[in-house]
C-alpha cells in the first residue's frame, strides 16, 4: 500500500438534496465496483455516510438491510461483489485498528467501504476513493469524492 494522498485526482462535487439522491449516487458509483476498491467516507454523524453505502449495496445487488456497524466494527455481505462495509466510528487511531485485526480489509477481494476513514492515517490501497460529505442544510449534502491511482 502507498501513500494515495500523493497522486490523487481531482475532486468531484455532487449536491444531493435527499437521502434518495445519496443511495441513487452510491448505486451509480457501484456499476464501476472491481475487485479490491477501497471507499473511505469521512463525515460527521448524519451527515449521509451510511445511506451512500445503502446505495452502493443496493447497486451491487445486496437486498439484505444495511445498518451501520457501529458496534460489530465490520458487516459482509455477498451481492455481485462481495462488500465489507467497516466502521471505524469507535476506533482512535491506527494502532486500535490494527489491534482490531481490520487491516485485512484495505486490501479486500470484492469492495471495502470505510465509515470514519479519517480514524486511520496509515497506507491507502492503489484503488481508492476518498469521499467527504457535509451537512449544507436539513436534506442537502455535499458529497465530495477523489479517486487515486496506481
Ligand atoms: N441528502 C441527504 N443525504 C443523506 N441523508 C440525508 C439527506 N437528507 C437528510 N438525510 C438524513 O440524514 C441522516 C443520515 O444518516 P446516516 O446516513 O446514518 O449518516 P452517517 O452514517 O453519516 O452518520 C438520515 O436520517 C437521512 O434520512
Ligand atoms: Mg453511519
Amino acid at each position: 500500500m502507498t501513500k494515495a494522498s500523493n497522486r490523487s485526482m481531482p475532486k468531484a462535487t455532487t449536491i444531493s438534496n435527499s437521502p434518495e439522491e445519496t443511495i441513487a449516487l452510491g448505486e451509480a458509483w457501484a456499476t464501476h465496483a472491481r475487485p479490491g476498491w477501497v471507499i473511505g467516507l469521512e463525515g460527521d454523524l448524519g451527515a449521509g455516510k451510511t445511506q451512500l453505502v445503502k446505495g452502493i449495496a443496493r447497486g451491487l445487488g445486496i437486498t439484505e438491510p444495511v445498518t451501520s456497524p457501529t458496534f460489530t466494527l465490520v458487516c459482509e455481505y455477498n451481492g455481485k461483489l462481495p462488500l465489507a462495509h467497516l466502521d471505524f466510528y469507535r476506533l482512535e487511531n491506527d494502532e486500535q485498528i490494527l489491534s482490531a485485526g481490520l487491516e485485512p480489509y484495505f486490501s479486500p477481494e470484492g469492495i471495502t467501504v470505510i465509515e470514519w476513514i479519517n480514524r486511520w492515517t496509515g497506507p491507502l490501497p492503489a484503488d481508492y476513493r476518498h469521499v467527504t460529505l457535509t451537512q449544507t442544510g436539513e436534506n442537502e449534502r455535499r458529497i465530495e469524492h477523489e479517486d487515486s491511482r496506481a
